[in-house]
């Protein structure tokens, strides 16, 4: 059985969801959809990260509970990706029960293997990356530089995690597996962060964090936010330490992919293997680090006022579903560099990708086939040559994903699209109408619907709302593999009525609330 399965960073719940988070979803989901064309089976793993002191901090400032605000903000996150159909199989929550369990059972078996000990300690936290800094972090002003703030002094007795003894092992592995960290240009990044990598606190004092995992066999002390966080992974699939995993860790562990942002890369590629590894679990096959969204080129700041939620983007430009806002995040970024949101491009992206190019097409040639056959199908007849250029784009697209160019993917589509509207222009099936070449009409129509049932089926993972309508008009099965895709997928016979018409894609005409209605 082949089966693909893929993570996503799971969110702090000190916040509400913003387009850098829906980003980060909306990719992975965009991959997990692709592959339920090509695997057996697929799993999608996503959640939220809610201990630490951030949280006990806000809860605290707004008086209430850290568990009232977490439930609060992880809901807005569940309502966030299901207004953007993230299809996750599971959605894992660091205070749901079982995971605190098996996240304590980790910690104890670190202990019981002599890869955690104890150490006093003296160091600046950043309460914001919810790390231990050193001097060469910090910037000109001794602020944490992500943070833009200054890391407090902290001395505590801590348990440390042997991260040094990994060191050689985990350098071995990412040079023996070349496509362990992606993109490829973040791997000399990880590889330096490795040749000064000392052990690491995996602890808090209780004293000064109250709001984490208690460690089993010493109370005084909380989890480590980050080894709470990290263990998601393999708690939500169902790990046990004692051996007894459920189903799911043995079908879909090791992953095929971590989807994280690039500011998560050292956690995941470096802290996350050494425990792995100290656990004897298998690692995941890769680790993917994306780039950041940007609003209008700016970094997205709560102190700059200008974080945008997806919400209030599906809420200013009225869209009835999200595929037009997924699509445009998904081609907003080109491979694992930074990308940019502006309304304007926003809109003119969709329009002309989603509405002129693929949506017109179809709106028109369906028209065309009611006008002359009466939504009839007469005869299979097929261009070949754009059948076969239909196919090697099925195969191109694949391998762009294979490659995680998800930007690359969605453009041979929109490519292909092209082609089949420069074929509509150049053989003008109304002159051959009317010149009476009404087999040479039909070819033409037939080719054209035929292409566009394939680029549905392709632009599903993107926009699953527009390929259903779209197989809906044309009358095929949009859950087919890729595998079974023919050359002719519609048969002789009624295709269409007038009344079934319709555009799959509406232009995004209108006007552009004031800004305001889009904060977050
Ligand atoms: O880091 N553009 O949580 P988080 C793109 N809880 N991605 C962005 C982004 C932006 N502007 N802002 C944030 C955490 N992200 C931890 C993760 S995983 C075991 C624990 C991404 O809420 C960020 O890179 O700060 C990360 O992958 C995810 O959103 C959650 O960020
Ligand atoms: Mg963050």
């Amino acid at each position: 059985m082949e089966t693909f399965s893929i993570t996503t960073a799971i969110d702090y719940v000190n916040g509400e969801p913003h387009i850098g988070h829906a980003y980060e979803k909306i990719l992975t989901d965009i991959v997990a959809r692709h592959y339920k064309k090509r695997a057996d089976k697929v799993f999608f793993l996503s959640g939220t990260d809610e201990h630490g002191i951030k949280i006990q901090k806000t809860a605290k400032s707004l008086n209430i509970t850290p568990k009232e605000l977490c439930d609060k903000n992880s809901k807005a996150f569940i309502d966030s990706w299901k207004l953007l159909d993230i299809e996750y199989n599971k959605f894992i929550r660091t205070t749901d029960d079982y995971h605190k369990k098996t996240v304590q059972d980790i910690f104890e078996k670190l202990l019981e293997n002599g890869d955690i000990y104890k150490h006093k300690y003296k160091g600046l936290y950043c309460s914001g990356c919810e790390c231990f800094l050193a001097d060469k972090d910090l910037d000109e002003n001794g602020n944490c530089p992500i943070h833009n703030k200054k890391p407090e002094l902290v001395e505590e007795e801590n348990y440390f995690f042997k991260l040094t003894k990994y060191k050689d092992k985990i350098i071995d592995h990412i040079k023996k597996n070349p496509k362990f960290i992606q993109p490829e240009f973040r791997v000399q990044e990880v590889l330096n962060q490795l040749e000064n990598i000392e052990d690491i606190s995996v602890s808090r004092a209780k004293t000064n964090v109250e709001w984490g995992i208690e460690v089993k066999s010493d109370p005084t002390q909380v989890i480590y936010v980050w080894i709470d966080a990290l263990s998601n992974y393999i708690t939500g699939l169902g790990y046990s330490t004692d051996g007894n995993c459920e189903e799911n860790f043995k079908d879909f562990w090791p992953v095929n992919y971590h989807i994280i942002g690039k500011d998560i890369l050292k956690f995941h590629s470096i802290y996350w293997i050494g425990i792995l590894m100290a656990l004897g679990v298998e690692l995941p096959k890769s680790i993917y680090a994306h780039g950041w969204i940007m609003i209008d080129k700016n970094k997205m700041s709560k102190s700059t006022g200008n974080v945008i939620s997806p919400k209030s983007i599906m809420e200013s430009f009225n869209l009835k579903s999200p595929d037009a806002l997924r699509y445009f995040m998904a081609t907003s970024a080109i491979g694992g560099k930074d990308g940019n949101y502006s309304d304007i491009d926003f809109k003119e992206k969709v329009n002309a990708d989603l509405a002129n190019n693929i949506g017109n097409l179809l709106n028109r040639t369906l028209n065309m086939l009611f006008k002359y056959f009466d939504g009839d199908i007469k005869e299979e007849f097929i261009n070949d040559n754009l059948i076969n250029k239909t196919e090697e784009t099925i195969k191109e697209v694949q391998l762009c994903f294979d490659n995680m160019d998800i930007q690359g993917a969605a453009s041979k589509i929109v490519s292909l699209s092209d082609e089949a509207n420069k074929y509509v222009n150049d053989n003008a099936p109304w002159t051959l109408y009317k010149e009476g070449k009404i087999l040479e009409c039909g070819c033409v129509l037939y080719t054209i619907l035929n292409l566009m049932v394939k680029i549905a089926l392709l632009i599903d993972a993107f926009c699953p709302n527009i390929s259903k309508d779209m197989a809906q008009e044309l009358k095929f099965d949009i859950n087919i593999k890729f595998k079974d895709i023919k050359k002719n997928m519609l048969k002789t016979g009624k295709l269409i009525t007038k009344e079934e018409i319709h555009p799959v894609f509406l232009r995004l005409d209108s006007e552009i609330i004031g800004s305001e209605a889009k904060k977050g």
